[in-house]
């Protein structure tokens, strides 16, 4: 057993003698039959399940940001050893997730996967929405629970659900898709307004993980969205995670429960450590993620409706101004309300659009900054579900 602080006082115990500071002598250890990599980090885990997995050593890790950054190279060792390479804890923690979208839906032709797949954002937005707290509250809460790190920035801006969002399009889609590719939007300006007008507007603010056939690809995403609220995912709260799966066979199914936490994190490592050992012992081929050369589509190729505020002056003539400008994109308008409270430049309008082209309503938000009767122009938020 590798730790970093041999001193430290562990529940249980272990034996002085099972300790090292060397991780890698754990890997060349002839005694050592299947390795588990809960370390973190790209490297040495990298190098370490590289060695291990060509020593024809099973490797159980958690590691998503590794997966993520180097998912392709990992799974082709592996693939090339004939050992198993299982990562359940990677993705939704305690969830079982990544088996069965392998196993039991590996006859599915999965068409999209929607995810709340990051504890610290869901359980900010969750405090935002029932206790109508601002994010900076809910932050501290969240911290003061242990929900959050000390730096959140991996959370709150959507790098943690990216890493997870591409791992689910390799398992599921067989994309060779890395975190970094990601189009990734965080929470970070998102405030009370938006929060409110999406509670009456019969939505609820969600950071989502979206990963769906398109184009003859895979698009994937992560940002907030407004989701309707008897979705089964606006009723996801707190720091539960839960992931969304359509396919055209089985439907609609959704893996809920605590998505990360040294237990439920514990329990699905300890499923993957039996499987690659019974694996082992049976002598079969290892297991592995096979990917293919599936095209990641553009963020810009995207098709959907979206929330949007804008503080306009309040003034004839606004309305038409800013309908001129979303009709000349070919934005089309489903509703719009001036909301109650008033913006602090004069009255806040909140639009919910019909589905409209990405490209298209980027342009709407440029062209609208520029008209002299917009203050400032809000969030735009896309609709999932
Ligand atoms: N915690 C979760 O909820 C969760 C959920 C899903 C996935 N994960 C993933 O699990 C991994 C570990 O996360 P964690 O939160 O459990 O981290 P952690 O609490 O910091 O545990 C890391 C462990 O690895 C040991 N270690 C770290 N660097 C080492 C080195 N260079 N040599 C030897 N031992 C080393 C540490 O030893 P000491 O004990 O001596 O410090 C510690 O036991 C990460 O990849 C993370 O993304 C975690």
């Amino acid at each position: 057993v590798a730790v970093r602080h041999p001193e430290r006082r562990r529940e249980p115990a272990l034996p002085a003698e099972l300790l090292t500071t060397d991780p890698g002598a754990v890997v060349t250890d002839p005694t050592v039959d299947l390795v588990v990599e809960v370390m973190g980090g790209l490297d040495p885990a990298r190098g370490l399940i590289v060695r291990a997995l060509k020593a024809g050593k099973p490797v159980v890790t958690a590691n998503k940001e590794l997966l993520a950054a180097r998912g392709a190279e990992l799974f082709e060792v592996a693939g090339a050893a004939g050992v198993d390479l299982l990562f359940e804890a990677a993705v939704g923690g305690g969830i079982p997730l990544i088996r069965p979208l392998r196993e039991s839906l590996a006859g599915e032709d999965v068409r999209r996967i929607t995810g709340i797949v990051n504890g610290t954002t869901n359980f900010v937005l969750t405090r935002m929405t029932e206790d109508g707290t601002s994010y900076e509250e809910a932050m501290a809460e969240a911290r003061r629970r242990g929900y959050a790190e000390a730096d959140p920035t991996a959370d709150v801006e959507g790098w943690d659900a990216a890493a997870k969002a591409a791992i689910l399009a390799s398992v599921a889609f067989g994309a060779p898709i890395r975190g970094a590719d990601v189009h990734r939007e965080g929470i970070t300006a998102l405030g009370a307004v938006d929060i409110a007008a999406a509670r009456r507007l019969g939505f609820v603010i969600k950071l989502l993980a979206v990963v769906e056939a398109a184009g003859g690809g895979v698009a994937v995403r992560v940002h907030p969205a407004m989701v309707p609220a008897d979705h089964p995912l606006a009723s996801v709260r707190d720091s539960f995670n839960a992931v969304f799966v359509e396919g055209p066979a089985v439907g609609e199914l959704m893996f809920l429960g605590r998505g990360a936490g040294g237990s439920p994190t514990a329990s699905a490592v300890l499923g993957d450590l039996l499987d690659a050992a019974h694996n082992l012992r049976a002598g079969g081929p290892g297991r592995t993620v096979q990917l293919h050369d599936v095209p990641l589509r553009p963020i810009d190729e995207l098709v959907s409706a979206c929330y949007l505020s804008l503080e306009v002056a309040d003034r004839p003539g606004v309305l038409h101004a800013v309908t001129g400008v979303l009709g000349r994109h070919q934005v089309s308008i489903r509703s719009m309300e001036q909301d109650p409270e008033p913006g602090e430049a004069g009255a806040r309008l909140l639009f919910v659009t019909h589905p409209a082209a990405e490209r298209d309503l980027q342009a709407c938000l440029r062209d609208l900054s520029e008209l002299d009767v917009v203050r400032r122009v809000g969030n735009l938020i896309r609709v999932v579900g």
